[in-house]
């Protein structure tokens, strides 16, 4: 017998159905039991930072077989965790894109086959819609209108949460996200990756007036552009080599966090935000927080700033979204393919 009696889209959840996360669609095997959409029991993450830095970057076929590796004992271990039983686990949600079509292959079969084992419903879960929900994995008191700035390594737009599940386009890159030109930035400075933490780490014995770097389209609009910055900041590098990387590191992030703070600050005045969030890999960078913050108590308006550990990829957001979808929608059908373009579902386009 089903352990989950369908009512309706809603009746596929209750208050306090558990549902097991399933995060693989880049380089982290993650899994999670999330109770009612808020309450976190476990979240584990085996991250394949190690396996992928030898080659500078992430390694599609690679990332594949170690999550394949991977998932069972991430799944396992989430389960024990949360010191609950198999037969508690009232759904299955998994990231159905965008990433990696490889990589989202694993985490969705492993989910569907979970599912059908258990007998309960399966949902494919959006990654971004994921890393807006982090915000209210930890704060559930949060009022919306809500502007999200996300900031990833293959993302950076600013989003206005109107409703849960409701979502307009504020503004994003034209071309490299925010997390790419760190990753770029920091590999053309020898300092590996992931890039983000690295120039985090080296920022902070670095003076970030040392050098003028370009704030590109600051106060033009809601998009945001980084090639450029990227450029100039080789550019600078070749000219001046006796530069010391720690200056160099600074002035560049200073300039990014420039860049998304000031737009972000006028998304949430132009929709009359009560309150602004961050998501992504990037929101774990420490400037972009203390500035993000200042900002917010300056305008008078509530600020969420996920833990940097729901920053970056994991799988209680994925359970997250997964419960509200399952109450929303009901479940994903059991044929639906991976998506590795998947976009937010946006309600209105701007
Ligand atoms: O959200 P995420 O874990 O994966 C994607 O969905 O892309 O984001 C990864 C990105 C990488 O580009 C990484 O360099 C960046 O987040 N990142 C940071 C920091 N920590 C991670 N960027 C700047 N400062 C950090 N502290
Ligand atoms: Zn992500």
């Amino acid at each position: 017998m089903s352990r989950v009696q369908p009512r309706g889209a809603s009746g596929y959840v209750g208050d306090d159905t558990i549902v097991l996360g399933i995060e693989t669609s880049c380089d982290e095997t993650a899994a999670a039991l999330v109770a009612g959409g808020t309450d976190v029991l476990s979240s584990v993450v085996s991250s394949q930072v190690d396996l992928h830095a030898q080659y500078g970057g992430v390694v599609p076929e690679v990332a594949s077989r170690a999550h394949l590796d991977l998932l069972n004992p991430v799944i396992a271990r989430a389960i024990v965790e949360a010191g609950v039983q198999d037969s508690s686990i009232g759904a299955v949600a998994a990231t159905i894109g965008p990433g990696l079509i490889g990589a989202l292959l694993v985490g969705v079969s492993a989910g569907k086959a979970l599912a059908l084992t258990w007998d309960v419903p399966f949902v494919g879960v959006n990654h971004m819609e994921a890393h807006l929900y982090a915000t209210f994995l930890e704060d559930p008191t949060l009022e919306l209108p809500m502007v999200v700035l996300l900031v990833s390594g293959g993302h950076t737009m600013l989003v206005e949460m109107r409703d849960h599940g409701s979502y307009r386009l504020l503004g994003q890159t034209i071309d490299d996200a925010a997390g790419e030109a760190f990753d770029k930035v920091a590999r053309f400075l020898g300092l590996g990756y992931p890039g983000g933490p690295a120039i985090d780490k080296a920022a902070a014995g670095g003076d970030p007036t040392a050098i003028d770097f370009p704030r590109a389209m600051l106060n033009d609009g809601l998009d945001f552009s980084f090639s450029g910055l990227k450029t100039s900041v080789m550019n600078y590098v070749r000219k001046f080599p006796e530069v010391t990387t720690a200056d160099v590191a600074a002035s560049f992030q200073a300039a990014v966090v420039d860049v998304l703070v000031a737009k972000s600050r006028r998304a949430g005045q132009q929709v009359g935000a009560r309150a602004l969030a961050l998501g992504g890999g990037v929101a774990a960078n420490s400037l972009l927080r203390e500035r993000f913050l200042d900002a917010c108590s300056a305008d008078g308006r509530q600020c969420h700033l996920p833990t940097p550990s729901m920053c970056t990829d994991n799988a209680a957001m994925i359970a997250s979204v997964g419960w509200h979808r399952l109450r929303s929608d009901g479940p994903t059908p059991l044929d639906a393919a991976a998506h590795p373009n998947l976009c937010l579902p946006f309600a209105v386009d701007r």
